[in-house]
């Protein structure tokens, strides 16, 4: 049970209420972390319900009333600020949960039973909260973990069937939570290949709107689980009440909101059940994915940095650590190239100053080789034409140039035309009876069978035994699942809408077995482009591929997206020959991230290459601060036809402010005002300076000047930016 001493900023306000003819207790909850508090209260029948979501206030005491303030008792409406909404008793709205008892019956309520809190650490608490049917011994346990400093909750729930026969869940949300102002805006995302993160924002009227993913593997391909939502009006940078969400899950996910008929807010999120019933055997427990959201009274900017600061903290893998430059020989050569090309491409590496040379697709396949993308996933062995030495060779002579070698796999996904679709037909989702579809000519295998299980694994761990000196994996998978079957739980007697579920989680069992054996090997979360991006995946990926789309202008776009919710570390960003921009501005984009090149080094001028090999060098020196210092987004292109980002080290005392024009337009080509600065320190005095000057032109800003951190933070300073000057980097040192 709870103990108060072991109680790290929670506690539970107890008192009674004087109901009809009994007293009841009423039991409040608060969840709080530096800034915020979510709060939880019994009614008078026991049931659990969410009473205030917002600001912590200084008296906790004061929760306890909160609610007696509130006029929702309209007692033929819904209950519909549940922690977690059973369907089938006493609600009539959208349920967080849908169960079909041993029984038959599909009615469930929930009462609160009991809770406890337990400290993992200085600043993560978790609080788990036990609720019963009072008919059915099912149990459901909320779980709450705080990440105190960082504002951020996360939030999972488990069913257990205690009952004597199958409980079959037709809706298992993660979280269910209920906003209450007077108005909600939803900023979402949607897309397709090339033109990922596609932001929309929109004021939320009465019904549900949805947000959700029925592609099976890269779930995120056309909506990813992540959205921003603000209360009363849109926030602003830096105004404005703001909550970013997300779900870590890598496939099928359903997010509604609903606005009740008190038109506060409803938010479930969690698995999508479409096509999912799933049944638990007796004593079976369930765990549903992490709904993982932060809150900022004061704007988005806060509350992106809050994001970035718990996931380089406690989700990605190494979020705190380092990650390697790269060539990649993908837009190079495309699969068009052999040993020979390949140890010259190592040597062209070595020139420009990457870390590591990384090979992409196009290495394998024999009786079906893999010349294009109609053939060959799933044999993964060395094509004997192509690399009559094997990778073994290639390990080696990336080594002898100076650079380490890392290599691309697509272990969930097969060719139809491959030896292994030949062998074990059985191990492909598919419908035996149906046509097949394919998706880039290709099919998913199937993960919830632990024997593909064992081959996924083998793959990598078959590369790893015989190139211990690999450095860097590029885990791609370009198709979604279509004809949704699997042999494997036909043969087991399991239902067939636990696939898109266990494949999921199949998924997790090959990379908890992989970074069990290698836990430190950076791997790059790749999928055809962003279409594979989520908190859960991050866990066992050290950074992820945003988009194929490269061409510096709409990645802008992308990255200011994506830079909301995942931190610069995380974000894999090239510099390629998609368009034919200057490699200055290829170069400035694909440094705000982890910084990687897609191109033929030897079709640089002399000009070029130098500029890249100077970018390189500078990039060793920012990199600290763009990887682990705050972001700061200054200047929307949405909005304005420039982007202004900024990058500040935890110590404020250095700083990279990087600026580009987003039009062709001449009359609105040149930055008139300054670009105010954030996130320095008033007192300073800071050294600013242009960077990343393109061989022999000349900046005014080339010239050190000085400046209070007071003035850059109230005036600003001007890049000056024009159509000669596309994109301007500014680096700036604490004055000592
Ligand atoms: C899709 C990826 O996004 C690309 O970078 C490349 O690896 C190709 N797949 C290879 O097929």
């Amino acid at each position: 049970m709870f103990q108060p001493s072991i109680v790290h900023k929670i506690k539970i306000l107890v008192f009674s209420i004087l109901c009809s003819n009994s007293f009841a207790q009423i039991i409040t909850i608060p969840i709080e972390t530096k800034q915020n508090a979510l709060v939880l209260q019994t009614d008078a029948e026991n049931r659990l319900g969410i009473v205030y979501f917002g600001k912590k206030l200084s008296k906790t005491s004061e929760y306890t009333g909160i609610w007696n303030d509130h006029k929702y008792n309209d007692v033929n409406a819904a209950i519909s600020h549940s922690v977690y909404t059973p369907s089938g008793s006493w609600n009539m709205i959208e349920p967080a949960l849908t169960l079909i008892h041993a029984d038959g019956n599909t009615s469930t309520d929930l009462k609160y039973v009991s809770h406890k809190a337990e400290k993992q650490g200085e600043n993560v608490l978790l609080i788990r909260i036990l609720l019963k049917d009072p008919v059915y011994a099912t149990e459901i346990m909320l779980f709450y973990k705080t990440y105190f400093a960082e504002n951020v909750i996360e939030q999972w729930s488990t069913i257990k069937n205690n009952e004597k026969g199958n409980l079959k869940m037709n809706k298992y949300a993660s979280a269910n939570l209920y906003f209450i102002a007077n108005n909600f805006y939803l900023k979402h995302y949607h897309g397709g290949w090339g033109r990922e993160m596609k932001p929309e924002e929109t004021k939320l009227t009465a019904g549900i709107k949805t947000l959700d993913s029925k592609l099976g593997t890269r779930a995120n391909l056309f909506q990813p689980p992540t959205f921003s939502l603000s209360f009363d009006k849109p926030a602003t940078e830096n105004e404005g009440k703001v909550l970013f969400g997300t779900l870590a899950w890598s496939g099928n996910f359903k997010i509604d909101f609903e606005k009740d008929s008190y038109y506060n807010l409803r938010l479930i999120a969690g698995i999508n059940s479409h096509a999912s019933e799933y049944v638990l055997s007796n004593n079976q427990t369930f765990k549903t994915p992490s709904f993982i959201y932060t809150y900022s009274e004061n704007g988005k900017g806060e509350a992106s940095r809050n994001m970035h600061q718990w996931a380089r903290k406690y989700r990605i893998l190494d979020g705190e650590g380092s990650r390697l430059t790269l060539l990649n020989n993908w837009e190079a050569t495309y699969f068009d190239f052999e040993e020979q090309k390949l140890t010259g491409l190592f040597k062209d590496a070595k020139k420009l100053g990457v870390d590591m040379f990384l090979l992409d697709d196009g290495w394998f396949g024999n009786k079906y080789p893999r010349n294009d993308d109609h053939a060959g996933l799933g044999d993964w062995q060395e094509n004997r034409k192509k690399l009559p030495n094997g990778i073994g060779y290639l390990v080696k002579e990336a080594t002898k140039a100076g650079v380490k070698f890392g290599i691309w796999v697509e272990p969930e996904m097969v060719s139809p035309k491959s030896e292994l679709y030949e062998n074990h037909k059985d191990w492909v989702i598919r419908q035996p009876e149906r046509p097949e579809h394919y998706f880039r000519n290709q099919l998913v295998l199937d993960l919830t069978n632990p024997e593909v299980q064992d081959y996924v694994f083998g793959v990598l761990d078959n590369l790893f035994n015989k190139n211990p000196e690999l450095a860097f994996i590029k885990w791609d998978a370009n198709a979604t699942i279509f004809n949704a079957h699997s042999a494997y739980l036909q043969k087991q007697n399991l239902p067939q809408t636990h696939l898109y579920v266990d494949y999921v989680k199949g998924l997790y069992k090959v990379l908890e077995r992989i970074r069990a054996k290698y836990p430190k090997i950076p791997m790059m979360l790749c999928s055809g482009g962003g279409g594979r991006v989520d908190y859960e995946a991050l866990k066992y990926f050290t950074e992820f591929w945003l988009s194929d789309d490269t061409d510096p202008l709409e990645r802008i776009f992308i990255q200011w997206e994506d830079s909301y919710f995942f931190p610069a570390i995380s974000l894999c960003n090239h510099i390629t020959d998609w368009s034919k921009v200057g490699i200055k501005y290829r170069t400035d984009v694909a440094m705000m991230g982890k910084m990687g090149y897609d191109i033929v080094v030897n079709n640089l001028s002399e000009k070029e290459l130098l500029f890249s090999q100077n970018a390189l060098k500078k990039y060793v020196e920012l990199k600290g601060t763009i990887w682990h210092g705050e972001m700061y987004h200054l200047v929307n292109p949405w909005e304005n036809p420039i982007a202004a980002m900024q990058f500040v080290s935890q110590q404020k005392d250095h700083a990279v402010m990087f600026s580009y024009l987003t039009t062709n337009r001449f009359e609105l080509s040149f930055t008139s005002k300054p670009i105010k600065l954030e996130g320095l320190d008033a007192n300073k005095q800071y050294k600013v300076k242009e960077i990343n000057i393109y061989p022999d032109t000349e900046s005014i800003l080339a010239k050190e000047c000085i400046y209070s951190g007071e003035y850059l933070m109230t005036i600003g300073v001007n890049p000056d930016i024009t159509l000669k000057r596309t994109s301007v980097v500014l680096e700036i040192n604490e004055a000592k």
